[in-house]
């Protein structure tokens, strides 16, 4: 029976059962205990309906940055609902959006653009649409369309058409095909599992040979866009090898390809630099945002172009090469405003140092685990941080999953959340993932750091 709709605690895993579809998990049995339902967070910790308090490893998902239960995010948010909630930026504007564009600027040091969407999957979405019309607004007369984008395999794009074809992750694509033709996919910098012994420096050339390939095999006059995640985040944290970047770039700039970078979880802090990128010193023509850009406060992201690319959008009053792309609920008042206030705390708490400092801290902490004989890598940068396990240290066949698995499990037992790339590519949903809010403290890093290596030491064995 359908239970009322009274908010009486006791009847919401029942009324969850009823009605509320959750996305990476089976409903069968329906009888199984109801997931948990967060009900208060405060700094790095969200408290359950049950009053139980857990440490949120993953900043829910990746996006709480400046941690929760921020009172004057609330009152920003308040005080812009009560003067203006809501007005579409398409032909017209309002002041939050405007700083906001322009402070986004500011951080990224160079001239350009920004166009406001609500999330990461359309922030994708804009760049390909921007990266399409640029190409057909700038072609040599008589060229054929460039359209095509290029991915790398293990990137995670987003959930829509477009953005999921970007993304080359067999099981989140899996029962949804066929996607938008014109994807395609290389292998990522992926020195840990692909190396083979070489040295870095002579993978990283093998990786650029095999896009350099793939683009001039495709024809580089057909392809329109690079897209890549300065470090590879939910495909199981991937940091680039060194050069990786730069070499990127230079093909980019030799086959007159947009180079289009995916910050939506680098970004505002998340890797120890305002931006992921911001490492190698090395810029994109476009770039997403979303998740940090609000710590997750407000549904918004953003697309920046540099101003060359923006340059090919500009004409005449009454012709078509505008860009004619509408979101109702892109870059409201209330959005753009909470997300000025979400970076001026990043900024004014010294929060990109902090997750600096502490990620470091946290990796040290972690290496002991590669005593462990299925700990083959501890791996990334700020607080964005990955463990693959592995069956040996030699084959490094990946830990079967349902051995895997008993470490988040493990870690929550503790009330300690932490995550793991699961849905993402067959056979390898085995690489655990870290990614608290940068305000964690340095006991609560020793609490992660010493639950995760407990779980891991408790694994059973394979
Ligand atoms: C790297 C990356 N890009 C894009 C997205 C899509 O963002 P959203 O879920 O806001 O659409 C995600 C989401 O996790 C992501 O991790």
């Amino acid at each position: 029976m359908f239970a009322s709709l009274s908010p009486e605690k006791t009847d919401l895993g029942k009324m969850d059962a009823e009605s509320l579809w959750h996305s990476l998990v089976q409903h069968k049995p329906f009888s199984q205990k109801p997931p948990k339902c967060m009900a208060k967070g405060v700094g790095c910790y969200v408290t359950d309906t049950d009053g139980v308090e857990y440490f949120d490893g993953v900043s829910g998902l990746w996006c709480v940055n400046v941690g929760y239960g921020r009172q004057e995010l609330a009152q920003v948010a308040y005080e812009q609902m009560v003067d203006l909630a809501y007005f579409p930026i398409t032909s017209m504007s309002h002041e939050p959006g405007i700083r906001l564009a322009h402070k986004l600027l500011e951080l990224l040091g160079y001239e350009g653009k920004v166009f406001f969407s609500t999330s990461g999957s359309e922030a994708n979405e804009t760049a390909f649409k921007i990266a399409r019309q640029y190409h057909a607004q700038t072609a040599p007369a008589g060229s054929g369309p460039r359209y095509k984008i290029i991915s790398r395999y293990r990137g995670y794009h987003g959930h829509t058409m477009g953005a999921l074809s970007a993304t080359a992750q067999a099981e989140r694509k899996l029962k949804y095909e066929p996607l938008v033709p014109g994807f395609f996919h290389v292998s990522p910098p992926y020195h840990y599992r692909f190396g083979d012994g070489q040295p870095e420096n002579v993978y990283n050339a093998a990786c650029l040979r095999e896009l350099e390939q793939t683009i001039l095999y495709e024809g580089a006059e057909s392809v329109a866009a690079v897209i890549v995640e300065p470090i590879i985040s939910g495909g199981g944290v991937i940091p680039p090898t060194e050069g990786y970047l730069r070499g990127v770039r230079e093909i980019c700039d030799r086959t007159g390809i947009l180079l289009i970078y995916d910050e939506v979880v680098n970004g505002f802090g998340r890797t120890g630099k305002m931006f992921g990128h911001q490492h190698w010193g090395v810029e994109p023509d476009i770039i997403s945002f979303a998740k940090g850009l609000t710590s997750g406060y407000m549904p918004l992201s953003a697309t920046a172009v540099k101003q060359h690319v923006f340059e090919a959008f500009l004409d005449e009053p009454g012709t078509d090469s505008h860009f004619r792309h509408i979101t109702t609920y892109g870059g409201t008042p209330v959005c753009t405003a909470v997300s000025l206030r979400s970076i001026e705390i990043l900024e004014r708490e010294g929060l990109c140092e902090r997750a600096a400092e502490m990620g470091d801290y946290l990796l040290s902490k972690l290496q002991r685990l590669l005593d462990h004989p299925n700990v083959g890598d501890v791996r990334g940068k700020g607080l964005l941080l990955g463990i693959e396990l592995v069956k040996d240290k030699v084959s490094k066949t990946p830990l079967d999953s349902d051995i895997v698995a008993t470490v988040p499990r493990y870690c929550m037992d503790k009330q300690v959340i932490i995550g793991r790339n699961t849905n993402t590519i067959p056979g390898f949903t085995n690489v655990l993932i870290m990614a608290p809010p940068l305000v964690i403290s340095q006991e609560d890093a020793d609490r992660l750091a010493d639950t995760v290596c407990d779980a891991v030491f408790a694994m059973p064995s394979s």
